[in-house]
């Protein structure tokens, strides 16, 4: 297994990673991690992907080529070569840090139909990829999300969503997310145990996630595909478990994790003042990441 953050010589105890104080983090000699590896997708799926797209779309590899090599030259005439694009902001879940748990009935605004959707991707030719999902859970969208999918990947974009897993398992859900054919799914898992994980993610059911994973994991490895990754946005609330995520992952069958350490506040004033008091990442020792790779080596 793959993992694209910390670990360690000396391992922490669950106190340890928990000092009282940052002058008791000193203390017990905690120390201030450099810099994070940023979580790379699947080299060689990224890169072919990347060249059939400006292979068989001319316009999209001239806009490529000026994005790419006159990056600062803002009169250029090209257009944005990677979207974030939210199809929903609906939710099931209100987590702990997101700013969802505030919108009424956890919703900002209405639904992107399937039609606004192939729309915008017609008109953006200069796109390689998406990111399909802001905040709101995509599984809600049902049908219109999986089309979306097979619309992106038919213009041979680089597509990848995230879920929050709790929607896997009706009408098999995770079958025909794999055969919508994303490049790449990530599954929110914030807490190795039921505990932690329903106290973050509140309204989620840690059994029922636990095992969705495993289902479309089973059936990315019955189709010989690797396409998932757990994320974990580590925070207060979840920092003892930190070395617990792995394993919780191998179980689960994921091929790769990341943990994520910084606690956005998505331009909001008041949750980026809550959630700079669940930010975790100072409470890290250092030579965590050598403990973390040698436990993903381990487990394979
Ligand atoms: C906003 S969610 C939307 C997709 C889906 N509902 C889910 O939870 O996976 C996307 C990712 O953002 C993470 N997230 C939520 N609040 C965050 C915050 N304040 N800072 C950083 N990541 C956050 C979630 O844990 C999840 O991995
Ligand atoms: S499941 Fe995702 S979108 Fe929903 S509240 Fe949690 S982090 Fe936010």
């Amino acid at each position: 297994m793959e993992t694209q953050t910390i670990d360690s010589e000396n391992l922490a105890t669950p106190t340890q990673l928990t000092p009282a104080s940052d002058a008791h983090a000193k203390m017990i000699g905690l120390r201030p991690l450099g810099p994070l590896p940023i979580p790379q997708p699947d080299f060689e799926l990224y890169r072919s992907t990347l060249r059939g797209g400006l292979l068989r779309h001319p316009r999209r590899l001239f806009n490529y080529l000026l994005a790419k090599y006159y990056p600062k030259a803002a009169w250029l005439p090209y257009l944005p070569t990677k979207l974030d694009i939210e199809p929903l902001s609906r939710c099931n879940f209100h987590c702990i840090m997101c700013p969802v748990s505030d919108w009424p009935k956890y919703q900002r605004a209405g639904d992107m139909s399937f039609e606004d959707f192939k729309k915008l991707i017609d008109s953006q030719y200069g796109l390689t990829e998406i990111k399909l999902q802001g905040l709101g859970e995509p599984l809600l969208a049902r049908d219109t999300f999986f089309q979306m999918i097979s619309y992106a990947r038919s213009k041979e974009l680089w597509v990848r969503t995230v879920t929050n897993g709790s929607l896997l398992h009706l009408n098999d859900n995770y079958r025909r997310l794999i055969d919508a054919d994303p490049s790449e799914v990530q599954v929110s898992i914030d807490g190795a145990t039921k505990e932690t994980f329903e106290k973050i993610r509140r309204g989620s059911k840690f059994e029922r996630v636990t095992e969705n994973c495993g289902l479309l994991n089973g059936y990315c490895k019955e189709k010989g595909l690797v396409r998932t990754r757990m994320w974990t946005v580590i925070q207060k609330e979840n920092v003892h478990e930190f070395l617990d995520f792995v394993p919780h992952a191998a179980r689960m069958g994921f091929p790769r994790m990341t943990y994520a350490l910084y606690l956005s506040g998505w331009g909001d004033e008041k949750w980026s003042e809550s959630n700079s008091r669940l930010q975790a990442k100072s409470m890290l020792p250092e030579n965590l990441r050598f403990r973390l790779s040698s436990s993903a080596r381990i487990l394979g």
